[in-house]
């Protein structure tokens, strides 16, 4: 959660104006990673609201020009304090400012660490957890100056002041020690450094410095002894021509804040350092791994600008539904061959056998991702004939639930920085697990830390709420599920029928998309004002129950809950009378008479459900119900179109209550906390 930014130029004349703009464009991109406040230097709100006030600066037009100069700043999603001016980043040393920082993470030792620092006579200005790595920076230099009478290199102060934090850090530094430089950290939260010039740049990778072993400093400051510290390598990025390239380097959480600047990008690693200065880049190691690659390559991001702003519609949120026509081809993109019934997913190739050969599947998600997997499930077992298991990733580790060698664990995250879905596969690896991911974003740390995996290629999600995320993660399960069953002559006819069901999703799609005006009226007229919510289900549909549900409580605020029909008689019957509101699921499959059961028990109680069913379904039970029609498909792919005008209801009933639906209060949209 938490968005950090961060923008450095060399021999590139930017006036003062373009620097707060740039960092102010970068923040407005990583919006979504968390909204409750943002800062540069100490301002409060959301991005539009620092901008106003940056604007409102008078003199801000007399355009010095700066050569050298880099700036800060971050978008915030609360943990440690409440929303509020003094709690809004960047953080400072003191009251000059000598040392600030923003942060994406959690420190979990701040508690320990403030109290020494204000022992030491600091005085803390905010609640947050992350004043404590500006204090202690000053702290660390400070003495480390009177006891030697030199002042420590910027990266060694970084390096100093990372060795004291325990928990999930992205940071930047600035200091007025070291002008128009930025020291990046991370452990555990994304970063990822834009490298832009104007001349082809002759290298493109940048070298770790690794520290000589017996330089190598391992104790902690405040314990024991004193850094020492020492770099060996840089890189000063030259253009094809041979001279020093004017150069801008963009920092950022994540690479929607970077593609508008340049798409070449280096991702950092865990405990990696990064040093800007004077136009070179120098990346240094916390601590020695050598395991670890020495090499961090510049990278080419596919996105496009483009593909990240919102275009012709008012809100994220309403895009990514809209993008689902041309998402789902693009999960299928060079995967599927429905001429020949084919599926290849390049990132499996080398653990196919393996994955046959396991004894069971896990799943393992959170919330949107959560849903895809039990949406699959019964697709996995019966194409696949393996006991398959679902679990949430949150409480994958309090149930320290028992893995084994030959077990496949898939986990599922549209960031792939989900620390819940990170820990537990960080415990299914430790027990030698096959570990599988499934995710969005290309070079996520699941994507990096899974021994193999498929992206899904939905393009960058904005919107707190996951759409087209959970469309594209059913679809890329369900091709594994056919890789994996491509020999077994028992379901090829099956095979067949959902492959031909995936070729005419997009057409499917789009026709459920035009339902959207009888949505929105039935959103505006008929559910604005309820306070309850009950989706209603069973088999297939039982997933988009709980995603259904998901959506309406994230993004209007009112109590949804997805209910298994079969389970209706065992409880929730109770709550059913002439003024609950309800939408019932009821497509023509396997399970219609059942759902037709529980559309009785519901309607002889007074309940008058919206219904969503197949659109040749002329059965008169739906004679006195609102009704929404959805083209049919196969059985085991209904869900991806029945989730669909769930969607748009969500999203209609938001703005019609007076809700932002693509900043809903007090989510964000990566979740790297535990
Ligand atoms: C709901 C939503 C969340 C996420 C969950 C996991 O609309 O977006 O429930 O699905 O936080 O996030 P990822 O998929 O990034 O691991």
């Amino acid at each position: 959660m938490c968005g950090i930014f961060g923008y450095v130029n060399y021999l590139v004349e930017r006036d003062r104006k373009y620097i707060i703009n740039t960092l102010l464009t970068g923040l407005s991109r990583l919006e979504y990673r968390g909204y409750d406040s943002a800062g540069i230097a100490c301002d409060v709100g959301k991005v539009s609201a620092l901008r106003a006030k940056i604007e409102a600066v008078p003199n801000l037009d007399n355009s010095k020009v700066f050569v050298a100069h880099g700036g800060i700043a971050h978008t915030r999603w609360a943990t440690h304090g409440a929303p509020s001016e003094k709690n809004s980043h960047p953080h400072r040393s003191d009251p000059t400012a000598e040392f600030t920082v923003v942060h994406n993470g959690i420190i979990n030792n701040y508690k320990e660490l403030r109290q020494v620092l204000e022992k030491f006579g600091y005085v803390f200005e905010s609640d947050t957890d992350t004043e404590c790595v500006a204090k202690l920076a000053k702290y660390i230099y400070d003495t480390q100056k009177q006891a030697t009478g030199a002042s420590m290199s910027f990266t060694a102060l970084v390096k100093a002041v990372c060795k004291e934090l325990n928990g999930a850090f992205a940071l930047l530094f600035k200091s007025v020690h070291f002008p128009n430089e930025i020291v990046a950290a991370r452990r555990g939260s994304p970063l990822l450094i834009g490298v832009k010039s104007s001349k082809n740049l002759k290298v493109d990778f940048v070298e770790v410095g690794q520290e000589t072993p017996e330089k190598e400093d391992n104790n902690q400051f405040l314990g024991v002894d004193k850094p020492t510290i020492r770099r060996t390598q840089s890189r000063s990025f030259v253009g094809d021509d041979g001279v020093v390239a004017p150069i801008e380097y963009i920092l950022a959480s994540d690479a929607s804040a970077i593609i508008e600047h340049t798409k070449r990008v280096i991702m950092l690693e865990d405990d990696d350092v990064a040093h800007i200065a004077e136009g070179d880049l120098h990346i240094h190691r916390l601590r020695r791994d050598d395991k670890m690659s020495s090499v961090r390559p510049i990278e080419t991001l596919a996105s496009e600008l483009a593909q990240i702003q919102k275009g012709k519609f008012a809100h994220f949120m309403s895009k990514e539904i809209f993008d689902q026509t041309e998402s789902v081809v693009n999960t299928m993109r060079g995967r599927l061959n429905a001429d020949n019934y084919s599926v290849v997913l390049g990132g499996l190739r080398s653990q196919l056998a393996n994955i046959r050969r396991s004894r069971r599947i896990i799943f393992s998600a959170c919330g949107t991702s959560f849903h895809s997997c039990l949406a699959v499930k019964s697709i996995f077992a019966e194409l696949c004939e393996m006991p398959i298991s679902v679990e949430l990733s949150s409480s994958f580790l309090d149930e320290q639930l028992p893995v084994f060698r030959d077990d496949v664990c898939v986990f599922l995250s549209q960031s792939g920085e989900t620390k819940d879905t990170l820990m537990a596969l960080q415990y299914c690896k430790e027990r030698g697990a096959l570990c599988l991911g499934v995710t969005n974003v290309v070079g996520s740390s699941i994507s990096r830390e899974t021994h193999c995996g498929v992206h899904i290629n939905a393009g960058p999600e904005l919107s707190v709420a996951s759409t087209k995320a959970y469309t594209s993660q059913f679809i890329a399960l369900t091709l594994i599920a056919l890789q994996l069953s491509q020999d077994s002559l028992r379901t090829k006819a099956r095979r067949e029928e959902i492959i031909d069901g995936l070729a005419r999703l997009s057409d499917d799609i789009k026709k459920t998309l035009a339902l959207e005006p009888e949505l929105k009226r039935l959103a505006v007229e008929k559910y604005k004002d309820c306070k309850n919510l009950i989706i209603l289900g069973r088999g297939y549909q039982s997933a988009t129950c709980l995603e259904g549900a998901l959506k309406v409580k994230e993004v209007t605020y009112i109590h949804a809950e997805g209910i298994l029909a079969g389970e209706l008689k065992h409880g929730p019957l109770a709550l059913i009378d002439e003024t609950m509101p309800m939408i019932l699921l009821m497509p023509k499959d396997r399970h219609y008479d059942d759902t037709e059961n529980a559309l009785k028990q519901v309607t002889t109680r007074g309940g008058r459900p919206l219904v969503i069913i197949s659109e040749n379904d002329n059965s008169p039970v739906f004679k006195d119900l609102n009704t929404i029609r959805v083209p049919q498909t196969v059985d085991a792919l209904q869900a991806i179109i029945n989730i669909i005008p769930l969607q748009l209801f969500s999203y209609h009933l938001a703005v019609a209550r007076g809700i932002d639906p693509d900043y809903p209060r007090g989510l964000a949209k990566s979740v790297t906390v535990a």
